[in-house]
């Protein structure tokens, strides 16, 4: 996608496999810098610090991650610490358990030798692969919002509501919830974005609002609790989101607030609809509020909050009282049966267990897939 008109991916690999570079996106929406990681410790770091997020690019930069420690050493054994070390970082994108699997079978059937140059060319795949499927799935979601133009009298904008940045930055490139946007945008279709802040780290208002002004689709930032009232007043064609989990079952599990949108969609018959590549569908759970493995980042995210002031620098200030305690879980399950469809690679299908078995025979058949390392 382009930034101040020039294209750009999330992550790119040096000509020389030395480095890999990425886009800082704790410094958003502030400063665009472009950041070297040069071995797994750093890649697992980026992860970690969320300069690198969304299920999607978290689980690319691991297997980059792997190919770096490949470079320094390719023994089985470092190849073991990598993907446990990358695997560490955030528990809740099954993403990045999957972009380790694949590279650890990559590369643990090849010898020593030949596992750094292996390494980065499968990484590589993977990114390719992850934008493949998110132009895929922009392609079907650009249906559903056709069928809501449709359905609209007025021929005013459809409004979509969005929660938390499964943009672009969330991905290599196009992003999930956002690639049917920009389908739609692209296609002349008028549009109009509900960007939810998503708090405590404002992915919404930092991330998406700024890939969305770099490609000027029309949006407007509003705080997470407006949703409801917005949807209670018919202002709301569509609910498109992102996911990091997505069960055998059909729940979902995304940044946290997303079920009380869901909730609100169900009560005012505003259609929900998850963007969910096949790498984010774990195929060995099935009741996400039971099983879905939830983040808990630190307290500090909500007792501070970060600012740009007039001199161009990023302060950190602190909102609430010192001494009052802060609780900050990342992600919540919506229920599949909040969900009205899946928007796949492989087209639309329903949040249950059939449908999600017949669009992905293959993964099905391979239960335990996501229990590794
Ligand atoms: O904590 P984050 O910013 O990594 O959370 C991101 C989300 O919740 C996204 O909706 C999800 O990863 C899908 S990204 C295409």
């Amino acid at each position: 996608m382009r930034v101040e008109g020039k294209a750009f991916t999330t992550i790119w690999a040096e000509a020389d496999g030395a480095s890999i570079k990425i886009i800082d996106q704790t410094r958003l929406p502030h400063h665009f810098e472009i950041v070297s990681i040069a071995d797994a410790p750093a890649a697992a770091r980026a992860i970690a610090d969320m300069q690198v997020r969304g299920a999607p690019l978290i689980g690319v930069t691991a297997a980059y991650g792997v190919a770096l420690a490949m470079r320094s050493d390719p023994s089985t054994a470092n190849l073991e610490a990598a993907c446990a070390l990358l695997k560490a970082t955030r528990p809740t994108a099954v993403n990045l358990q999957w972009a380790l699997e694949s590279m650890r079978c990559r590369l643990s059937a090849l010898p020593p030798a030949e596992r750094a140059a292996a390494g980065f060319a499968h990484a590589s795949s993977i990114a390719q692969e992850d934008i493949a499927l998110c132009e895929a799935i922009g392609d079907h979601g650009l249906c559903l919002i056709e069928a809501a133009a449709a359905k609209r009298k007025d021929g005013g904008p459809i409004n979509i509501l969005t929660h938390c940045n499964a943009g672009w930055l969330a991905t290599v490139d196009w992003g999930t919830a956002t690639a049917p946007i920009y389908k739609a945008h692209e296609a002349g279709m008028a549009l109009h974005i509900w960007v939810d802040e998503t708090r405590p780290r404002n992915q919404g208002a930092s991330l998406t609002a700024w890939e969305l002004k770099q490609h000027g689709v029309p949006h407007t930032i509003i705080v997470d609790n407006a949703g409801g009232h917005l949807m209670q007043h018919g202002k709301v064609d569509l609910v498109i989101v992102g996911t990091d989990r997505t069960t055998a079952s059909g729940d979902v599990c995304n940044k946290i607030g997303t079920y009380l949108k869901a909730l609100a969609a169900k009560d005012n018959g505003v259609p929900f609809f998850v963007a969910a590549p096949s790498p984010s569908i774990d195929f060995a759970i099935g009741d996400g509020v039971a099983e879905a493995p939830i983040e808990t980042r630190s307290p500090e995210e909500v007792t501070h909050i970060a600012g740009c002031g007039e001199d161009g620098r990023i302060e950190v200030v602190r909102l609430t009282p010192a001494g009052s305690a802060a609780h900050n879980p990342a992600f919540d399950v919506t229920p599949a049966r909040l969900v009205t469809g899946l928007i796949t690679e492989r087209g639309v299908i329903e949040a249950n267990r059939s449908a999600l078995a017949k669009a992905f025979p293959e993964r099905v058949a391979r239960p335990g897939e996501s229990r590794m390392i």
